[in-house]
């Protein structure tokens, strides 16, 4: 299996620049084949940094961004550098690249970020973030973007269950998830069979997604209070105004954030 770093690297953009037509191309081929993903997407981003922001005003003292890949938070949102630590847990093969790519950037990493290794399916991410100095009793921040379709069912349960076990009063988790439908094949619209078909070929097969209409009670049964789910049109409306305000999203991407008490 390979680990995507992020739909929109370095590595992309530095093609991107130097070959416009060829991009244009590739754009245009995964519109067709995902519509309106691409703004999902692109809102996702958004919302994420958004909700990490209104945490830092709240009083956050850690952020574990799981399956960071290129997530650049840790270097762009004011008010972590020397207030909060940061965990940007990834699998070996795309941290070891990720790391580089810092250095090659700052001259040196920011001693703020902890970059914890771990591959979801063979080790255990509670063990390696507290052998990497993961404080349980503080306020902390758990993303997931991206990541959950990815891992199977039981490491999301295990993952769950570390995070209410082990972190601080009004911690939180924020991620974004597929139907179950995309991930078994059942979904009818052409779009969810494309998401399956593309992963499964490009051997990053899906694992997760959460039957329509039960994150609430997902994440309540696994100890979570004040569940709140996100869908497209809700996030389309939050963020697509003005000139925007017709870019349609993917009805089959929504959000979900819930805190531990
Ligand atoms: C689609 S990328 C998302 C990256 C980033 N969060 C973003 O939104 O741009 C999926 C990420 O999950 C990580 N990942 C996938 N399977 C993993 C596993 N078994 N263990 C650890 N990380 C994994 C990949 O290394 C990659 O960084």
């Amino acid at each position: 299996m390979t680990h995507t770093l992020s739909t929109f690297n370095p590595g992309t953009l530095a093609f991107a620049a130097s070959n416009s037509e060829k991009t244009k191309e590739m754009s245009e081929y995964y519109e067709r084949l995902f519509p309106d993903l691409g703004n999902s997407i692109r809102v996702r981003v958004r919302y994420f940094d958004d909700f990490v922001k209104n945490f830092i005003d709240g009083g956050l003292r850690q952020l574990v961004i799981l399956g960071a890949g290129y997530d650049t938070r840790a270097y762009r949102i004011e008010g972590l550098k020397g207030k909060i630590t940061v965990f940007e847990v990834d699998h070996p093969d795309t941290q070891s690249v990720k790391i580089e790519k810092v250095k090659e950037i700052f001259g040196i990493l920011p001693d703020y970020v902890t970059y914890v290794p771990v591959d979801f399916e063979t080790e255990t991410l509670g063990e390696s973030l507290v052998a990497q100095g993961y404080d349980r009793s503080l306020k902390t921040l758990f993303l997931m973007e991206g990541l959950t379709m990815y891992i199977p069912p039981k490491v999301i349960d295990e993952t769950l269950s570390f995070i209410v076990r082990n972190s601080g009063k009004g911690s939180a988790i924020l991620f974004d998830y597929y139907p179950q439908s995309v991930v078994d094949g059942t979904c009818e619209l052409e779009v969810g069979k494309n998401i399956l078909n593309y992963t499964t070929q490009q051997g990053e097969p899906l694992q997760f997604g959460i039957r329509e209409g039960i994150v609430e009670a997902f994440l309540v049964e696994r100890g979570f209070s004040r569940v709140q789910n996100v869908t497209a049109e809700e996030y389309k409306k939050m963020y697509f105004h003005g000139i925007n305000k017709d870019r349609k999203v993917c009805n089959l991407l929504s959000f979900a954030q819930a805190i531990t008490e």
